[in-house]
């Protein structure tokens, strides 16, 4: 194998056998199972070699042209280079590119907005919204005032006359779009109205579909929203990390919440492959992959319902979808273990409505392998095999391994 992640085993393997072999264990491991998990992604030898090079090295406190640090000249033109990729494929007037992870990047977006206390309007966490939104075991729960937001029962659509009545009587001093595991084009204008109407702050925690946006295959959230947060490592196939995206306003405020407030030194290798990844998102072949990502989304979800699963929202506009798999006698825990056994490796998820689990699944890992709808449908196919029939685990591993032999995330 001639990509990075090798060439860097080998230089491992001299000096720290046992490491090497565990490294190119988790090679072997995503080389040989489908990795559905639909936050997850395949990065490009040209992002896996930023984030391997010395600019792992460098402190670098500040921004381009304000260090703390000396000798930043060049890791300044790094940042630089990120921001103005990251401003020209969202169309935003500002770009922070330092946030470590999704997380920071909204605590960040909170810090730049709100103080302890607020009242925060998001999507409910037994629904998809995530643990930033508001989760008692997370810093969002403990400092704000979070108010959740829900899906309809019978469509699993977003209940927009509930947010509405709930903007209305509780007038938070921010609203949240954005989720963990909803599958349809969040409506960016109705969130505005709303917060206009109350006077809140809108923010998009865009952190799944935000590749989607890069690609042009899903609604750019930057035109409707105070401040977008999102992570670099799902769909969008960078580094794993996060973002923030705002207007020229809010600019100051949202840099200030990440550095000083938030966070230290930046991560200059990992800033740089976020350049990378920028620039990849930005070409023809990133736009048609973000259209065949949602292609298979959408065939996957078919091939599913085919079989007899639950299909919540009856379908998917983006890359992932979360199914019921009760209609083929297992839960959500069960069909997981199943599913895990045969190389099928997804997460559990909530359903929108009782406590049963049921699966979440994403397409951005096996499309970035070169799938398409044909894979798609023999997956829909093995997956209600190894669910229904329990069909024999080591046929199924076979089958799942040799698609994924086909297919190979890093090509010799
Ligand atoms: C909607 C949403 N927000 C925030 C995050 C947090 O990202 P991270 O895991 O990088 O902190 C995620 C991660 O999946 C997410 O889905």
């Amino acid at each position: 194998m001639s990509v990075t992640p090798v060439l860097e085993a080998d230089v491992l393997r001299r000096q720290d056998p046992e490491l090497a072999d565990i490294l190119l264990g988790e090679f072997d491991r995503q080389s040989t199972t489908l990795q559905l998990v639909a936050a997850e992604n395949f990065t490009s030898p040209a992002v896996l070699a930023a984030l391997g090079s010395p600019l792992a090295n460098k402190y670098a406190e500040g921004y381009p042209g304000a260090r703390h640090h000396g000798g930043c000249e060049i890791v300044d033109l790094a940042e630089r280079l990120a921001v103005e990729r990251a401003k020209a494929l969202f169309g935003a007037d500002h770009a922070n590119v330092q946030s470590h992870s999704g997380s920071s990047a909204v605590l960040a977006a909170y810090a730049a907005l709100l103080r302890p206390g607020d009242t925060v309007l998001a999507m409910g966490l037994h629904f998809g919204g995530h643990l930033t939104h508001g989760s008692p075991a997370n810093f969002s729960g403990r400092w704000f005032d979070f108010v959740g937001y829900g899906v309809e029962a019978e469509s699993g659509l977003i209940d927009h006359d509930q947010v509405r009545t709930l903007a209305r009587t509780r007038r938070p001093k921010a609203i949240v779009c954005g989720s963990i595991s909803y599958p349809r084009h969040i409506d960016h204008a109705f969130f505005r109205e709303v917060a206009d109407e109350v006077g809140a702050y809108l923010i998009a925690d865009a952190a799944h579909p935000i590749g989607l946006v890069a690609g042009g295959a899903a609604p750019n959230p930057v035109p409707y929203a105070d401040i977008v947060c999102a992570t670099t490592h799902k769909v969008l196939r960078g580094p794993r990390g996060g973002m923030l995206l705002c207007g020229s306003e809010l600019a100051e405020r949202v840099d200030r919440a990440v550095f000083p407030f938030t966070q230290g030194g930046a991560q200059m290798h990992t800033i740089a492959a976020k350049a990378v990844a920028f620039g990849e998102a930005a070409t023809p072949a990133f736009s048609a992959y973000a259209h065949q990502v949602v292609a298979n989304a959408r065939v996957l979800a078919e091939g599913l319902a085919r079989e007899g699963l639950v299909v919540i929202t009856g379908g998917t506009d983006t890359h992932l979808l979360t199914v019921d798999p009760a209609p083929l006698g297992v839960d959500g825990r069960t069909a997981r273990g199943r599913l895990a056994a045969a190389g099928i490796v997804l997460d559990c998820c909530a359903l929108p409505h009782g406590d049963a689990r049921g699966l979440r699944l994403g397409t951005a890992a096996v499309t970035t392998q070169g799938m398409g709808e044909a894979e798609m449908s023999q997956l829909a196919a093995v997956f209600a095999r190894v669910l229904r029939d329990g069909m024999d685990t080591q046929k199924a591993r076979e089958e799942v391994r040799d698609l994924a032999g086909r297919f190979p995330p890093y090509p010799r």
